[in-house]
């Protein structure tokens, strides 16, 4: 099966109008090979037939956004990026003397927003306030719930399980404890306005499936969403390749830090 441009637009169009994404902010070469396979996964006959299931039901428009989101995580995804965060990032930022705000963006179910919870309470407890965004009703649900599966807490170190995860059959939940820094809403990274004052951005394996130009675009609205000395912290297969130009210096890879004036020194870089 391969759809004719026409076929494409119709489709794009009617998910702009009934979801408010828009897919020509997407790498199309990728997003229209999964959308193929799903065409093909329904035994559906052309992408206008799909273009019809898809405008018939909620739950239809609900299961693609799901399909092409792929929201894939764990806790502590990455282990060794979080051990810097621990050790270099987060004493950069002046955890331990003031209660930081912080954005995880495109949070799916939670994990990244919950392993920096653990890790502020754990380490460096205050007043911080985390914010998860993500376009994924379901993955929103459930982070709000606080729950993992057995395969999300694999990393987790084990002083940090006992504290704040609690096990139910084969499922783990977030204690308490961890709500009280967690916030949870829906959010479009490509088409809406941003917050600022961020001490730290974390936007991870997210932006893979985005144009160039949408991820730089990105890119300058979160410089613009930090404060001066804030950080973003990207995906282990991520760059900000053009992180200079943006305004960007990093002392760490796969951080980047808005200069604060007058100082060009990480105090903890390697
Ligand atoms: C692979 S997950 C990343 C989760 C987490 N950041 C991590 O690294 O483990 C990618 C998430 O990005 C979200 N996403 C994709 N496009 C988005 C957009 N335009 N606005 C907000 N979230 C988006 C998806 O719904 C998905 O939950």
């Amino acid at each position: 099966m391969l759809p004719n441009a026409q076929e494409w637009r119709r489709f794009y169009d009617i998910v702009k109008a009934k979801t408010g994404v828009d897919l020509d902010l997407y790498r199309s070469n990728q997003l229209q090979r999964r959308t193929v396979s799903m065409v093909e996964s329904l035994t559906l006959k052309s992408l206008d037939e799909f273009t019809k299931w898809f405008g018939e039901s909620a739950v239809n428009q609900r299961w693609f956004l799901d399909k092409m989101a792929i929201n894939v995580s764990e806790l502590f995804r990455n282990p060794e990026k979080w051990t810097e965060m621990i050790n270099k990032v987060l004493p950069e930022l002046g955890a331990d003397k003031k209660g930081l705000k912080v954005w995880s963006a495109g949070c799916s179910y939670g994990a990244e927003a919950h392993t920096l919870a653990m890790i502020l309470d754990q380490k460096f407890r205050g007043r911080h306030q985390i914010l998860g965004t993500d376009i994924d009703q379901d993955a929103l649900d459930q982070a709000k719930r606080g729950e993992f599966s057995e395969s999300d807490v694999r990393w987790v170190p084990r002083e940090y399980k006992s504290t704040y995860l609690r096990q139910e059959g084969t499922k783990w939940f977030a204690t308490d404890v961890l709500r009280s820094y967690l916030t949870f809403r829906k959010g479009n990274l490509l088409a809406d306005r941003f917050d600022s004052g961020y001490d730290l951005i974390m936007c991870r394996n997210v932006v893979i499936y985005f144009t160039d130009e949408a991820k730089e675009e990105l890119y300058r609205k979160f410089y613009n969403a930090l404060r001066p000395g804030g950080i973003l912290f990207v995906g282990s297969t991520e760059r900000v390749t053009n992180y200079r130009d943006l305004g960007f210096d990093t002392g760490l890879p796969f951080f980047y830090r808005k200069p604060l004036e007058g100082n060009n020194q990480w105090r903890n870089a390697s």
